[in-house]
């Protein structure tokens, strides 16, 4: 095969604080929105279901991102492990609520900022780029409840704040960052992403894209001071992306998939990489009744705040048709496509499609012209530990060397990739299910769904192969 990684390609794996750190209440930390989110396929319900109250109810439910794998604890034998891997990369999230607790103080809190040099100093001591994302569905549990999260225009200053506290603090250690995670994923589940819950149907629109217009504003920001305050880094936006196909060829399908498309795949990458909202919306406000406030000024930041490049998950694609019945939707397409028949489904019903992912690369690209990183992919499985230790994860391996196949496809169709780092490098809690059994790792933890385990790590088969492909640059899969 022609090599076709670029040198410096940005090999590694993904993971975000509330998935991972556990230490709910350690070093000053405040409660954030994963501490009260259920464990179990309930959670799916609860985030998506009107009527959730942010409050822990221990008799009903279990929280397994209180503890969750202890990497609070246990980074530097993890750091280690992805450096015996080779990475050159790990995308991480910096917990907003171990800064600020509350969100609104005016004074960052030291214990937490420490926390994250000495994770920042262990990376770079092997020689891993930090990949940072500020705001990883995990924004202080007080801002949910005294000020309804993004829907308050004063949420903007706080995480304004909050950004530049950490721009000033990691200047000298990060020089790649992300403002937003899956910021689009608010339009499906606003709790997580716009720190609210739909209590009626019409706070569907209104509200909701008032807290997303507060939200660009808030990135906007940030991007501005990161490049003023560290010149050489680069700040990127971060979307779920999922390629939407039409059905058929009825040109009524292709119009519903492309209005579709463009409300989830493009309307918040417009607004972060162009600087301004897509003639599209116009439309779609009108018809929704939606009437945006904003403040002098806010167009032009909008503008100036453009990102560098645009970060992306991707896992699945989607199918739809105009006419679609219940019945016809996937059973774990979280997103609501139909089915699509040519595609075989991961066990918890998300449609694998390798080729999706060169589709979103071209797609990404052709509109954007910007450099695209591969921030989240991967195979969601149950792992079983064989009697002698090891854990033949074979399916993830074919997973994984198919997605990377497409990639080398994109690059050679020309599109400009900076890296790609595999979601859930390390087992860790799911964020839609609560799981510990939904595994993404090429390392296992002894952890379970239930909160037994021992925590002790083991490298997975995929561990030693996924060692390869970054020793060769990707050429062998
Ligand atoms: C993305 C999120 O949606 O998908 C991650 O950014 C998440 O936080 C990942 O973990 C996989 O989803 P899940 O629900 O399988 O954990």
């Amino acid at each position: 095969m022609a090599k076709r990684f670029p040198e410096g390609f940005l090999w590694g794996g993904a993971t975000a604080a509330n998935q991972l750190e556990g230490a709910y209440r350690e070093g000053g930390k405040g409660l954030n929105i994963p501490d009260v989110l259920p464990g179990g396929k309930v959670r799916l319900k609860v985030i998506t279901e009107p009527g959730f109250n942010f409050e822990i109810d221990n008799e009903k439910y279990t929280y397994p991102n209180h503890e969750a794998i202890d990497f609070y604890h246990r980074y530097k034998e993890d750091i280690a492990l992805f450096a015996e891997m080779g990475f050159k990369a790990f995308r991480m999230s910096i917990a907003w609520s171990r800064i600020f607790p509350n969100g609104d103080e005016t004074v960052p809190n030291e214990e937490g900022l420490a926390f994250y040099d000495r994770v920042f100093d262990e990376l770079h001591k092997y020689g891993i780029e930090p990949v940072v994302t500020i705001s990883h569905y995990e924004m202080p549990l007080h801002l949910v409840k005294e000020y309804g999260g993004w829907r308050d225009r004063r949420v903007v200053e706080f995480f304004e704040r909050y950004a530049t506290a950490l721009f000033n603090r990691y200047k000298d250690k990060v020089k790649y960052w992300m403002t937003f995670n899956e910021i689009n994923s608010g339009l499906h589940m606003p709790i997580m992403g716009l720190g609210f819950a739909i209590q009626e149907e019409r706070d569907r629109y209104q509200p909701t894209f008032q807290a997303y217009h507060h939200q660009f504003v808030a990135s906007a920001k940030a991007v501005i001071a990161c490049h003023k305050i560290i010149p050489d880094a680069k700040i990127g936006c971060m979307i779920v992306y999922t390629p939407t196909y039409a059905f058929d060829c009825n040109p009524e399908n292709v119009m519903y998939a492309l209005q579709e498309e463009r409300l989830f795949n493009y309307f918040c990458g417009d607004v972060q990489v162009r600087g301004a909202y897509p003639a599209f919306m116009k439309r779609y406000f009108k018809e929704h009744n939606i009437q945006l406030e904003m403040e002098p000024g806010d167009l032009e930041l909008l503008k100036e705040g453009k990102v560098d490049y645009v970060a992306f998950s991707y896992y699945m694609s989607r199918t739809e048709k105009k006419d679609k019945k219940p019945e016809d939707v996937g059973e774990g397409n979280i997103l609501g496509g139909i089915k699509n028949p040519f595609l075989k489904a991961s066990e918890w019903g998300w449609e694998i499609d390798p080729i999706g992912l060169r589709v979103s690369l071209n797609q990404l690209y052709d509109r954007y012209q910007v450099p695209l990183f591969v921030v989240e992919n991967g195979l969601g499985a149950y792992d079983k530990v064989e009697e002698d230790g090891s854990i033949q994860d074979d399916y993830r391996i074919d997973y994984l060397r198919s997605h990377i196949q497409e990639m080398g496809e994109a690059i050679e169709d020309g599109v400009e990739l900076m890296g790609y780092t595999s979601w859930g490098c390390i087992d860790l809690v799911s964020a839609s299910t609560g799981e510990m059994s939904k595994r993404y790792g090429y390392i296992y933890v002894d952890k379970h769904d239930d909160g037994s385990g021992t925590l002790e790590r083991k490298k997975k088969k995929s561990f030693y192969w996924y060692k390869d492909v970054i020793a060769t640059n990707g050429e062998k899969l």
